[in-house]
């Protein structure tokens, strides 16, 4: 049952809309102000009447029909019209939909026939996969699943870096100090040793650059040793980055990166040409965006090379011929809010309406705790290295607390990569956030940990008797469990939320909320012992709040154990 709607047409209003209506209901902040309610300002110009008169108007007509069964009360309020569900019902109908959804409760098909690109991960090739990459890939991923969940075609796209001159001097040091076996065992941080060394020589040996540059113009002609090389360094970046992708369990759809755009930009450059939308500076070409107060965007450089922004204009072109999208995010950290802007405006600029459907999807960074994280310095922090520290330490804590379970090294990965995933993805995106082993893994607070621990419990109780026929849904009729009822109830707009809003912390904050409320009530209710039928209500109460846990948690691509 779709309360708005419901709710929407018990009110009649000369000229005003169900539709409008419908919008207008809302969940009050307090619950002591009903379960909805309608704030009756916008009608006061219309009806020449005050909010508070209005209120009490529609109260009275509702409260004279017997329409509305499902309603235990209407009540005006300062302007407000607040509706009281019954509550014996709204458990019933909420559960029962629950069950009888499964897997599928929180689904819907409002993207039917709409395709959305997201950009996300975007590693660059020969370069660690290092914590500041966590964000963009969970929060994309968690997207790409929650698009799909809403019936949206999603496409996922990894815009692999994997063009530029770094790539020149990468041969040159690998010719020079690389080594088969070290690249073989040590992958990119061989690499990376490598890469800074040549860093270091060119200080004081500009000859090292000249040769870089030759060697990536050799790459450019296609020439078959540089291709190789080149090939190889993408091969060993892939492999290890694909371990780490598997146990965030990311996937992508394509995996076109700057590169794949290389023959792709010259009818771009020539269209902005044509347009008298590019001017000259020093040599180089850019499209002056000073009425916008933004600096040029750079499109060539003076001799003649194509740049960051040239290769994403491309491929917005290309992803919009290819898929014809209804929106194309791109999952990338704030300090490239200006980058966004800029080509953005271009393409705007360039007299395509679709600009608007580009969304720039920002998020803050994320630090260690120990300050341990400065790319420069070559202080990297891996990814996988913080996941195999944080499983290493779930282990600790499971030989130590739960010393029977049988698969405790798969439990530890589960929670471990949960923990990391989870604080992810808990906080508004753009905040800033301080990556902290104790806190990410503590089982008490808001953690994966928990989220998970109480997913376990549900199972624990669901092992230990069986759902019969008879049910006395009265059992349920306590503030604690229809505050469990009223978290899963909101949990498939909590779905469409962070949808619109691009924010998967809002899938998270309602698999907690349904979690604080299902251990409360636990706390204060016997189950397993109560009378047959009331325990049904219980049983079935816990099966609805294990199932939005694991669809909430498997959204954010986590995992639920039945034991832990
Ligand atoms: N590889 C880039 C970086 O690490 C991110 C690419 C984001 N996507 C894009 N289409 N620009 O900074």
């Amino acid at each position: 049952m779709d309360y708005r709607h419901e709710l929407s047409r018990l009110i009649d209003i000369d000229g005003v809309s169900r539709e409008e209506i419908e919008k207008l209901i809302t969940v009050p902040k307090e619950s002591d102000n009903g379960d909805f309610c309608l704030p009756c300002f916008r009608f006061a110009g219309l009806l020449k009447k005050s909010p508070v008169v209005i209120a009490k108007e529609l109260a009275e007509t509702i409260t004279a029909s017997d329409t509305a069964d499902f309603l235990s009360n209407v009540e005006p309020k300062n302007g407000y019209l607040n509706f009281y569900l019954d509550k014996s019902d709204f458990n019933r109908r909420i559960l029962e939909k629950v069950l009888s959804e499964g897997d599928a409760y929180g689904a819907s098909d409002e993207g039917r026939g709409r395709t959305v690109c997201i950009d996300y991960s975007s590693i660059n090739i020969a370069k660690p996969f290092h914590i500041g990459h966590l964000m963009t890939t969970v929060i994309g991923a968690a997207l790409y699943r929650l698009y799909k969940f809403l019936g949206y075609n999603a496409v996922g796209i990894n815009h692999l870096g994997d063009w530029g001159t770094q790539f020149g001097k990468l041969i040159v040091a690998y010719k020079k100090w690389g080594d088969e076996k070290d690249l073989e065992n040590r992958g990119i941080r061989a690499l990376l040793d490598i890469y800074v060394k040549f860093h270091k020589c060119a200080e004081t040996d500009d000859s090292l650059n000249d040769e870089a540059r030759r060697w990536f113009k050799r790459i450019e002609d296609g020439d078959p040793e540089a291709v190789a090389l080149f090939d190889k360094f993408k091969e060993v970046t892939m492999k290890e980055v694909d371990r780490t992708y598997k146990r965030l369990k990311v996937s992508f759809d394509s995996y076109a990166g700057e590169s794949f755009y290389n023959d792709k930009m010259q009818p771009v450059i020539d269209e902005l040409q044509e347009k008298g939308l590019l001017c000259d500076s020093d040599g180089a070409k850019v499209v002056d965006l000073s009425a916008y107060n933004m600096p040029p965007c750079l499109i060539l450089k003076a001799d003649g090379a194509t740049l960051y922004a040239t290769r994403d204009l491309a491929a917005a072109f290309y992803r919009k011929k290819t898929y014809d999208f209804y929106k194309c995010l791109y999952v990338v950290a704030y300090q490239q809010n200006l980058h966004f802007k800029q080509w953005f405006k271009v393409v705007e600029l360039m007299g395509y309406d679709w600009y608007k459907d580009l969304e720039h999807v920002a998020f803050g960074m994320v630090s260690m705790e120990d300050g341990a994280m400065s790319t420069r310095e070559g202080k990297v922090v891996f990814l996988e290295d913080v996941l195999n520290r944080t499983v290493e330490k779930a282990r600790a804590v499971l030989d130590e607390k739960s010393q029977t379970l049988e698969n405790k090294d798969e439990v530890a990965e589960v929670i471990g990569v949960g923990a990391v995933v989870f604080s992810a993805l808990y906080n508004s995106r753009i905040k800033d956030v301080v990556f902290s082993y104790d806190r990410v893994l503590s089982f008490e607070g808001e953690t994966g940990p928990y989220v998970q621990y109480t997913h376990a419990r549900c199972t624990s109780v669901l092992s230990r008797a069986e759902i019969t026929e008879n049910v006395d849904y009265s059992a349920l009729d306590n503030p604690d469990a229809v505050a469990v009822v009223k978290a899963i109830a909101a949990f498939p707009d909590a779905l469409s939320d962070a949808v619109r809003k691009y924010e998967p912390c809002y899938v998270a904050r309602s698999v907690m909320a349904v979690c604080q409320a299902y251990n409360k009530f636990y706390f204060e209710h016997r189950i397993i012992d109560a009378p047959e039928e009331k325990r049904n209500a219980m049983l079935i109460l816990t099966k609805a709040a294990r199932q939005v846990i694991k669809t909430g948690l498997s959204l954010l691509g986590i995992t639920a154990p039945d034991k832990m």
